[in-house]
């Protein structure tokens, strides 16, 4: 496997950064995760503005337009076609006589950039949603869910207390709102319609599969959703990069409907993968 140092394509076992970089001591920086599908970038645009406005938050100085080289040329070297491509960029490693530990660094460093590639399933492979059960979890993150941050102990620690309870996921509530997965958006089918999160509304994750569906001709409505909303809803999905669309098919150890996957998560799957294959390049 090769992976991307700085620059750099080289061997992932050859790879090495500081054990005083800012990513390892701080969490100090901002990824990126995206999807290949034969051959082709989903949704680059929306990658690349996600990844230069977290950078922007940060205050961490890198050109995210660099994404539109690395990703094919990891994907190239590789020699993959159905991907996912994750991309890391932390402010950097204090050089000799740099304070290693000071929140403010005491003079320039050179951003470090790391990105690997591992095999995924093809559009066709990802049409049928998985079903899963979540409970929902007070959200005790920080207040800037829109940040893509690596800093991810809390999404973490979620996803172990449902791992604990034997449940495939949180959601996330805060204030009697829905938020989000630990690594999805969620969509609710209520009443025949299909709803999720306004962005607004709660600390989440403007998620570009979130988007792409949103943007498709699934007629998804954004907005506060309420979490007594989230429980009479007939139908619950998750959708991310990796996760494509899932359904949750238990919700705090009740069943979500009929407890099967149904018609909405079916048929958001197919409106994604439509919406997909127009933003391939
Ligand atoms: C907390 C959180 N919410 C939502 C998402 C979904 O975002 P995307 O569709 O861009 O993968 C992710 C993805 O990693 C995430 O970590």
């Amino acid at each position: 496997m090769l992976v991307y140092l700085n620059g750099s394509l080289v061997p992932a076992e050859q790879a090495t950064v500081s054990t005083f970089d800012r990513g390892f001591i701080f969490g100090d920086g901002i990824y990126e995760g995206l999807r290949a599908f034969g051959g082709r970038i989903r949704a680059l645009d929306h990658h690349v503005a996600r990844l230069a406005g977290g950078l922007h938050e940060i205050r961490l100085a890198w050109d995210a337009t660099q994404l539109r080289q690395i990703v094919p040329a990891l994907l190239d070297a590789n020699q993959l076609d159905d991907a996912f491509i994750y991309l890391q960029v932390t402010r950097g490693t204090p050089g000799p006589g740099q304070a290693r530990r000071a929140r403010v660094p005491d003079g320039p460093l050179a951003p470090t950039v790391f990105a690997f590639c591992v095999p995924a399933p093809t559009l066709e492979q990802s049409l049928e949603p998985a079903g899963k059960s979540a409970m929902t979890a007070e959200d005790f993150r920080w207040q800037r869910g829109h940040i893509k941050s690596i800093s991810l102990g809390a999404n973490v620690m979620a996803a172990l207390m449902a791992d604990e309870h034997r449940e495939d996921d949180v959601i996330f509530v805060r204030d009697g709102l829905v938020g989000e997965g630990t690594s999805t958006n969620v969509v609710i089918s209520l009443d025949g319609h299909l709803v999720t999160p306004a962005l607004d509304s709660v600390s989440i994750l403007p998620g570009v599969t979130r988007a792409l569906t949103l943007s498709g001709r699934s007629g998804i409505e954004a907005r506060p959703v309420t979490v007594a909303e989230l429980r009479r809803a007939d139908e619950v999905m998750l959708v991310g990069t990796l996760t494509m669309v899932a359904s949750v098919v238990r919700l705090d150890g009740a069943p979500v409907g009929d407890g099967c996957v149904g018609p909405a998560a079916c048929d958001l799957a197919q409106a994604l993968a439509a919406q997909i294959r127009a933003n391939l390049r």
